[in-house]
């Protein structure tokens, strides 16, 4: 049988591996360090100057607590109901919340266009995604965490919370609503 080669730390590889880099492969390894770099500071730049990743205040806690809160917000500025589900209207400046669940957003909100709120998000079972439908805007909602976003509603109108994130059979029915007036 013949002798085949193996690299391991017993056994060297063969050939000249333990010369100096030459000149191009230094170029080349210098090259991929500093396109590194530049990656690594158009994060940051990005968060700043691109006006595209959003600057939420996270914070933990438990589906039970976030439950509370927001039964609590729906019981202080409640103002009618849709459907079955309660219209909120909180007072601008507020902290709004709005929870997802299988398979459905609650509450209904009602927002006044100009005002400040701090939208919190969060689930009380699994992963569903925000998506404010026709405007383009997504975010992950995730059990256990508070996701509590500055908002400025610059537009009013009827506005739907679709979930873009599988989360069970009736993931496609999960519709929500915002009203902005
Ligand atoms: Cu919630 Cu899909």
């Amino acid at each position: 049988m013949e002798h085949s080669e193996a690299h391991s730390a017993i056994v060297g590889p063969r050939g000249i591996w333990w010369r100096p880099a030459g000149k191009q492969e230094k170029m080349w390894v210098t090259l991929a360090f500093v396109w590194c770099m530049v990656l690594f500071a158009m994060m940051p730049i990005w968060h700043f100057k691109g006006g595209q990743n959003p600057s939420g205040v996270r914070s933990k806690v438990s589906p039970e607590d976030f439950n509370a809160r927001v039964e609590k917000f729906v019981a202080d500025y409640k103002v009618g109901e849709d459907g079955g589900m309660p219209v909120v209207a909180p007072p601008p400046g507020s902290d709004v919340y709005l929870l997802g669940r299988m398979w459905r957003w609650y509450p209904v909100l009602r927002l006044k266009e100009g005002a400040q709120y701090t939208l919190h998000l969060s689930s009380v079972d699994i992963n569903h995604g925000f998506s404010l439908y026709p405007v383009n805007l997504n975010f992950q909602i995730v059990p256990g965490y508070d996701y509590g976003l500055k908002i400025v509603p610059n537009k009013a109108g009827d506005f739907r919370i679709v979930c873009n994130e599988f989360c069970g059979i009736n993931h496609h029915m999960m519709v929500g609503k915002v009203v902005v007036e």
